[in-house]
């Protein structure tokens, strides 16, 4: 509509005016905020940004690629893209405490970006070197750090996030969508040409699945993560509920598979089998503060189950979470 034309002609030229001929870079995580940012800047300034797109190996199924066919082939955007799994991996391997994992993902996330990132600041890489970091703030954040979060004495889970990351670069920050609500970034998003299906998607945590799979992280987990988690979306986006005509993707706020190591007798043709088990999580919430555990349909759950044990090997037994926060949290870690 002509409202939101206007609103990019206008954060165009702003971003132009800001910016002139210098470079920019921008950390893609794949996520609604940074992928907007990343597309309103390459529209302003096409080539002067340089997208650094950091895997951890622990990013949904084809998530890497589905990044890398949006932003470098339909866009012509510049990404690099970083895998950097092997290492986040190592440095994982024996781990197991939440609080610990969490921040060993966050500090390889630094790391990794950093290098990357000095690569593109010294001259040489680029015409003159970059000289702005771009970050995908948006509105509620920019309260966020200013305000209640701050002073809460109790510390639940610790979030990864790169304040500082522009001041120990030494880059001027750039971020075009600090004015911006949520549902305003995903209409920007969607005039912007981005798919409607990676604009509307549910949030997915920095750490990724590495809070998804209790206990110590693993490759072999993470790949059976991966295929059941991609079974539980698939069917969650292709069941629509009658009544209201949605699918049972957009009638839930955040949904996901949660990988538990343990394991369970089962039956399979006949032989036993004794694997592992996963956990579907499917919740309903307006601020992510509190939730409500959704009444998926029996009919859908019987479905991803069968599914799931029928087609990935190594998991036998999928259990559906009924918590609600509080006292449970959303994600198990
Ligand atoms: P919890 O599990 O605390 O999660 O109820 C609330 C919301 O925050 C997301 N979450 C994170 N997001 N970095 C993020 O960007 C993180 O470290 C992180 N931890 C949790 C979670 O997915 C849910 O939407």
């Amino acid at each position: 509509d002509w409202i939101m034309k206007d609103h990019i002609d206008e954060a165009v030229a702003r971003i132009r005016e800001q910016v002139g001929d210098e470079e920019v870079i921008l950390g893609l995580s794949g996520g609604v905020d940074s992928s907007v940012a990343a597309a309103l800047i390459h529209r302003a300034i096409g080539d002067q940004l340089t997208c650094v797109f950091v895997d951890h190996g622990l990013l949904r199924l084809n998530e890497g690629q589905m990044v890398m066919d949006m932003f470098a082939g339909k866009l012509h955007a510049k990404v690099v893209h970083v895998d950097a799994s092997d290492q986040f991996l190592g440095h994982l391997k024996g781990v197991s405490d939440p609080e610990q994992k969490r921040k060993i993902i966050g500090r390889e996330f630094v790391e990794v970006f950093k290098a990357e990132a000095a690569k593109l600041t010294a001259s040489g890489a680029s015409k003159n070197g970059a000289k702005w970091l771009a970050q995908g703030t948006i509105y509620p954040d920019v309260i966020e750090s200013g305000g209640a979060k701050s002073k809460k004495a109790v510390v639940i889970k610790s979030h990864h996030n790169v304040g500082g990351l522009p001041e120990q670069l030494g880059l001027k920050l750039l971020e075009p969508l600090r004015d911006l609500f949520k549902d305003e970034v995903r209409e920007l998003g969607v005039a912007l040409g981005l798919p409607h299906d990676m604009v509307y998607r549910h949030p997915f945590p920095g750490p990724g699945l590495g809070v998804r799979i209790l206990g110590e992280v693993k490759k072999e987990y993470a790949d059976l993560l991966r295929a059941a988690d991609a079974i539980f979306i698939e069917e969650l986006r292709s069941t629509v509920e009658p009544h209201s005509g949605k699918t049972w993707y957009d009638l839930t706020s955040q949904t996901f598979t949660v990988f538990l190591p343990v394991k369970s007798v089962g039956v399979m043709g006949d032989g036993r089998t004794y694997d592992y088990v996963v956990a579907l999580r499917a919740v309903q919430t307006s601020d992510f503060m509190t939730a409500d555990w959704a009444e998926l349909p029996y009919s859908l759950l019987k479905k991803v189950s069968s599914r799931i044990i029928n087609e990935v090997r190594g998991i036998n037994r999928v259990t559906y979470d009924v918590s609600s926060k509080p006292p449970a949290t959303i994600e198990w870690e």
